[in-house]
């Protein structure tokens, strides 16, 4: 029931600090369950799909420390249950990493199974497909995915049909503690994908290739803890670079790696907006027009189809036509009906967005239709004169830490307001 109340038409300025990486996070997580033992967690980010990933740590049988808001001390020596409660594993699309990390420690594993979510379809054909190459079966079961291997698992050579992040990153989890050698192919090359291997490295695991597109997995009968600090988040990073470049504002983002960061400041460069590179921060300001651009989403190292959704609300008062082919996922050009109210030309056509730069957008009522779709909405009424209100913030929340606080700290007019239920509205 609460909302975002933003009074937009100010630059930001001044600096903003990225927390670590959602989606590394949520499979770092679920494979500390491999360690079978204390790992500490550094610079997590404090965000509701990271909360729910440690409750889920902790009904399996996991100790929980917190030693501050963004490091945790996880023993996973005595976990047992490697059943996943299905109302905990449906809050998070990305709970399919438990299926990986408890098959690979315990042979079995039971997980609710992902449904389709407001993407499009999301299936998980190649995370089951590497499963069953180590010897692994699975059955569902009133919407429950079951996988066991009775004689455990073994190497296997692994070609994925499709790139997929959660394929290449399971297909790692469940291939470590197995016999022998363990080849995947077609593998994504996302910065997430290099940090799980990182991190499974430093507990003991042998993972080479990360990064490429063959990886390699010899599997180590035992592994161990570690303390590891994750990855900044790409995805943060990029939409406050945006959010600067939407407002006309001077911002420094800080605590990001700027090789991960190529894709979009190469697009913001062709837009017209400056971007200066440090060791660990950039620096994005715009004083003159946005230039129109043509964006094609791609897995890594292409144009990240998470920064879409962002880069389509900039691209909006673009002085001239652009246009966004969407090449991952199905449905994710909801977010355009939005900013219709907000007076934005924008045709859609299947995967193909076309975008006629207006002047300006005005203030409207938005809603969030999902995370990315969300900080989109957040950035398009930090452009528009006047007050825009969004709903549905719980899909902003479950990626981004301390939103308010961090666009207050640039200048912003924003702030989290409860709304009241229908009910008590029309009584009042
Ligand atoms: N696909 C299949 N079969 C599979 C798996 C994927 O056909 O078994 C298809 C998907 O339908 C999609 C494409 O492959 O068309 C890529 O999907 P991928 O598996 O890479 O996506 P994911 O792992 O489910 C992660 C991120 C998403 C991000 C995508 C693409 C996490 C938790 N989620 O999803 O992030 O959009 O990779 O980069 O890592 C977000 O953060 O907002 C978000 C949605």
């Amino acid at each position: 029931m609460e909302k975002f109340v933003i009074t937009g038409g100010k630059p930001l300025h001044g600096a903003v600090t990225i927390s670590g990486a959602k989606n590394a996070a949520v499979g770092i997580l679920p494979a500390t369950i491999l360690a079978g033992d204390v790992c500490v967690i550094e610079n997590l980010p404090d965000i509701s799909d990271v909360a729910v990933s440690l409750k889920i740590l902790s009904v399996l049988g996991a100790q929980i420390k917190m030693l501050n808001r963004n490091t945790y001390e996880i023993d996973t020596t005595h976990i047992s249950c490697t059943n996943v409660p299905d109302d905990l594993s449906r809050q998070m699309r990305a709970s399919y990493y438990f299926l990986g990390a408890l098959l690979s420690r315990f042979g079995k594993a039971q997980v609710a199974m992902p449904g389709g979510c407001n993407l499009g379809p999301r299936p998980i054909d190649q995370h089951l497909k590497a499963f069953s190459a180590l010897g692994a079966e699975d059955s569902v079961d009133y919407g429950m995915i079951t996988v066991r291997a009775k004689e455990g698992l073994t190497g296997a050579h692994i070609f994925f049909d499709k790139v997929s992040v959660g394929a290449t990153m399971n297909g790692m989890l469940s291939a470590v503690m197995a016999e022998g050698q363990t080849i995947l192919e077609n593998c994504a090359k996302e910065p997430h994908v290099v940090d799980l291997a990182n991190f499974l490295n430093m507990c003991g695991a042998d993972v080479r290739g990360a990064g490429t597109d063959v990886i390699k997995v010899r599997g180590v009968r035992q592994m161990h803890g570690c303390t590891y600090s994750i990855i900044p988040d790409q995805i943060e990073a990029g939409s406050y670079m945006v959010a600067a470049a939407a407002t006309g504002g001077d911002v420094l983002i800080e605590n990001v790696t700027p090789k991960h960061l190529e894709p979009i400041t190469a697009k913001l460069r062709r837009a017209g907006v400056e971007v200066e590179e440090f060791d660990d921060s950039v620096r994005v300001r715009r004083t003159g027009d946005i230039l129109p651009l043509k964006i094609n989403t791609m897995p890594h190292p292409g144009f990240p189809t998470d920064m879409q959704p962002l880069m389509g609300v900039l691209l909006s008062v673009a002085k001239g036509t652009s246009t966004i082919t969407e090449s991952v996922w199905d449905n994710r050009f909801r977010y355009v009906d939005e900013l219709r109210k907000m007076g934005a030309n924008v045709q859609v056509d299947g995967q193909v967005a076309v975008f006629e730069g207006v002047d300006k957008l005005s203030p409207a009522p938005l809603r969030a239709s999902d995370l990315r779709a969300g900080a989109a909405m957040v950035v398009a009424a930090l452009m528009a004169d006047g007050t825009s209100e969004i709903e549905e913030i719980g899909h902003i929340e479950r990626g981004y830490e301390n939103i308010v606080e961090k666009l207050r700290g640039l200048g912003a007019d924003i702030s989290k307001v409860d709304r009241a239920p229908a009910a008590l509205e029309s009584a009042m």
